[in-house]
């Protein structure tokens, strides 16, 4: 499927993106092994989320919609009973985690707990991205895990049991690692130490903490352990995802005549390097109703036609803007000065090469956009001409370029453009709504 987007006369409305996908993932996981039973709200929406449930009920987790049939969004409610923390049974088939990085990892690190035999695989992008940084301390722990070139593939094969902690250094500042080395670790019979470069989304940490696990963390530490633990079902309401937000957000920014209100925004401090770097641009960005939900803190995000400035993007926020460094580079394009992203390495392992794939796309729509080999640097002209770019079937590039589209002078046609539909069903409707140039 193609899409064309026009240049907007003007975007304004409010908003209010998908549920957040990190969270959603740690809801259903973390209530399937606990005991009792939980309702989650506004779980994630998108091909992701069919992922991480069908690899949960393939493991026998009892997971069921309580709200009418075909609602989703806020209105849908799920019903989770758990399974306690050996509930778990052995898989009928192969467990496929689709497009999902975060599904493969943390259920892999639930799989090296378990006694029993599974596979876990995933799609032609899934099965290219590396495994080798979950599948070394989940075998140091004592599972017995093979894969394709040596454990660095999917498929892999996993059968667990009987693990022992590690004291562990992450190579990475990844939270789809860490999450895999608590879930193993809070199995273990001894305990489980973690040390990360730099901090990532600490969802997983947060979520067992208020489950009541024996896991110590510090939001000023980058040292975790957890020590063997069971967990108590928790009613979660996942605010909304900052990720999705981000795209509204830059939109708003780079637009000369926009107003946009995105609604129960999730403001995790460990996600909201965005805000920090568009606030350091120049961003018109407030927040307003500033609350918390499930224990994790909210705010509605208004945002207006900005003056950006260029920024220079490095170092230890890398992990907590990750996601959204393609739309950043965006941003980059319609602020005054030279921008730099570096030691962005890891976004060339993501659903796409996100280097190259923002890169390329950027530079067809008429912005002056370079590769590094870590990251990229962008000349902020202040504007795109259009043309037609390739989603690379990645839905945040896809997205990247939908919103290039309504800030470019001509029209900008996106190739593959259902990619989005991987986290964002709704987001080309949405796009449409906000507007006005596309309003009926
Ligand atoms: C995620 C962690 C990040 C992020 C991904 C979601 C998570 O990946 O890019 O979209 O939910 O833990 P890494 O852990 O590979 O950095």
């Amino acid at each position: 499927m193609q899409r064309t987007v026009e240049n907007a006369k003007d975007l304004s409305g409010s908003i209010s993106p998908p549920g957040d996908k990190s969270i959603s993932h740690r809801s259903a996981i973390l209530n399937s092994i606990a005991t009792g039973s939980a309702k989650v709200s506004n779980f994630c929406v998108g091909d992701d989320r069919n992922s991480i449930l069908s690899c949960l009920r393939g493991l026998g987790a009892r997971i069921s919609q309580t709200s009418p049939k075909n609602t989703t969004g806020p209105d849908e409610i799920f019903r989770i009973d758990g399974c306690g923390s050996d509930g778990l049974t052995e898989p009928l088939n192969v467990l496929n985690a689709g497009n999902s990085g975060t599904t493969i990892r943390l259920i892999s690190g639930l799989l090296a707990a378990q006694s029993f035999f599974s596979v876990i695989t995933g799609d032609d992008s899934l099965r290219k991205r590396p495994m080798k940084r979950i599948t070394k301390p989940l075998i140091l722990m004592g599972s017995r895990i093979s894969g394709r070139q040596n454990g660095s593939l999917a498929p892999l094969s996993i059968s667990g049991g009987n693990l022992s902690g590690i004291n562990y250094e992450m190579p990475v500042a990844s939270a789809q690692l860490k999450s895999a080395i608590l879930l193993a670790g809070m199995h273990a019979k001894s305990k489980t130490t973690i040390l990360q470069p730099s901090k990532s989304r600490d969802h997983t940490e947060r979520m067992m903490k208020a489950m009541g696990a024996d896991v110590n963390y510090d939001e000023d530490s980058l040292e975790i352990s957890i020590s063997t633990s069971e967990l108590k079902s928790m009613d979660v309401v996942v605010p909304c995802d900052i990720s999705g937000a981000s795209f509204w957000m830059i939109a708003g920014c780079c637009h000369p005549n926009a107003e946009i209100k995105i609604s129960n925004v999730g403001i995790n401090p460990s996600r909201t390097g965005v805000l920090e770097v568009l606030l350091e641009m120049g961003a018109n960005i407030t927040k307003e109703n500033i609350s918390s939900q499930s224990g994790e803190p909210t705010a509605d995000i208004i945002v207006k036609t900005s003056n950006l400035k260029s920024v220079e993007i490095g170092g230890q926020i890398i992990p907590r803007v990750i996601d959204e460094l393609p739309i950043l580079a965006l941003a980059a394009c319609f602020a005054e000065g030279k921008s730099i992203i570096r030691d962005a390495k890891e976004l060339r392992v993501k659903e796409s090469d996100r280097i190259s794939a923002t890169v390329s796309g950027l530079k067809t729509l008429g912005a002056d956009i370079n590769e590094t080999e870590d990251g990229m640097i962008i000349n902020g002209t202040g504007k795109l001409t259009g043309g037609t770019v390739q989603s690379h079937h990645d839905h945040r590039i896809a997205m990247t370029m939908g919103i290039a589209g309504l800030v470019a002078s001509g029209n900008t046609t996106i190739l593959n453009s259902e990619a989005a539909e991987i986290s964002y069903p709704s987001f080309w409707d949405e796009l449409g709504h906000i507007s006005v140039e596309n309003r009926p």
